[in-house]
């Protein structure tokens, strides 16, 4: 009787335990919400439109890429026996969600639109609303990622554009960098 209070009891504080660290798990993962939800404000020109420039780059098309006959050319080549739409080490970089948890997808994220805002600025279901937007410190609180110095910038884009990947070209961060910055008009 006495051991069975104590394990009963023991149970109890590991079921309080697993709730409190999912509790606080959820309080950490924030959620992709695609990149229609980012367009609602950002496609103003008051904001600078960043989605019709982003619309207008390869990251856009990305994923797409990977469903040519280059690609899955490219993938036979190196030995993976899947399609390249299909084989992780691909959408690693074209597609990089891919492996996110299916719960923390949101229903109007769509893989599709390959490198997307919120592959380089963070899953943004916890920062989309326009007062946390409006207030820089709160969005990056709220899982905004943002890149302070060139120096930070550079490493993000290295971090896809870099000699894993198949079809590499020499990376000039100025040169590039030009092709898909996306201000907003205000700060210059
Ligand atoms: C409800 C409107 C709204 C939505 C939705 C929204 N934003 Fe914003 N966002 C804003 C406003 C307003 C600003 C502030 C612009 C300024 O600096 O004047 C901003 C600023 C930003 C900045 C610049 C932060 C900085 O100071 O460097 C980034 C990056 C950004 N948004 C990304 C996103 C992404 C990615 C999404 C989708 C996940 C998104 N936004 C959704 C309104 C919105
Ligand atoms: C998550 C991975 C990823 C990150 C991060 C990333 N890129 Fe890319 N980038 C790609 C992929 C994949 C392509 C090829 C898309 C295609 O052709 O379908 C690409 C293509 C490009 C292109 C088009 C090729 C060209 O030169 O015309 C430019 C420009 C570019 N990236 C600039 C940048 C810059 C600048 C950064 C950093 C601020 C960056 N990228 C960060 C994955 C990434
Ligand atoms: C480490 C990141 C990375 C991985 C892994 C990767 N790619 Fe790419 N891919 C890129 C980038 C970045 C570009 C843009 C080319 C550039 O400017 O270097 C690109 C461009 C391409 C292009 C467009 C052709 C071109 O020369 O621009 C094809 C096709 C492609 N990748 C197929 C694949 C296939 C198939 C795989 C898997 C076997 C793959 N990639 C894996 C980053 C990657
Ligand atoms: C390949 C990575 C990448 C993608 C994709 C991307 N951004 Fe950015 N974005 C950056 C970087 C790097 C900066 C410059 C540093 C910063 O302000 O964080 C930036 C800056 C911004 C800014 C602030 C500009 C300023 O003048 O302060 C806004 C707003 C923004 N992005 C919104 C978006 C939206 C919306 C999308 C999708 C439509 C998007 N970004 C897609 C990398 C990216």
């Amino acid at each position: 009787m006495k051991t069975l209070k104590t394990l009963s009891y023991v149970f109890f504080i590991f079921l309080f335990a697993v709730s409190v660290n999912n509790i606080s798990a959820q309080k950490k993962a924030h959620k992709y919400i695609g990149v229609k939800k980012c367009s609602m404000c950002h496609k103003s020109k008051k904001i600078g439109d960043q989605y019709k420039i982003w619309k207008k780059t390869k990251h856009a098309q990305a994923y797409k890429t990977l469903q040519t006959k280059e690609a899955d050319k490219i993938a036979a080549d190196k030995g993976f026996k899947t399609k390249a739409v299909d084989t992780p080490e691909c959408l690693e970089c074209h597609a990089p969600t891919h492996s996110v948890k299916a719960s923390l997808i949101g229903k109007k994220f769509k893989i599709e639109d390959g490198v997307q805002c919120e592959t380089c600025h963070g899953p943004g279901s916890d920062y989309k609303s326009n007062k946390i937007m409006k207030d820089r410190d709160k969005a990056i609180a709220n899982g905004l990622h943002v890149y302070k110095t060139e120096d930070d910038k550079e490493k993000l884009c290295g971090t896809c554009h870099n000699k894993k990947s198949p079809t590499f070209k020499e990376f000039k961060f100025e040169e590039r960098w030009e092709k898909i910055k996306h201000t907003v008009p205000t700060k210059g």
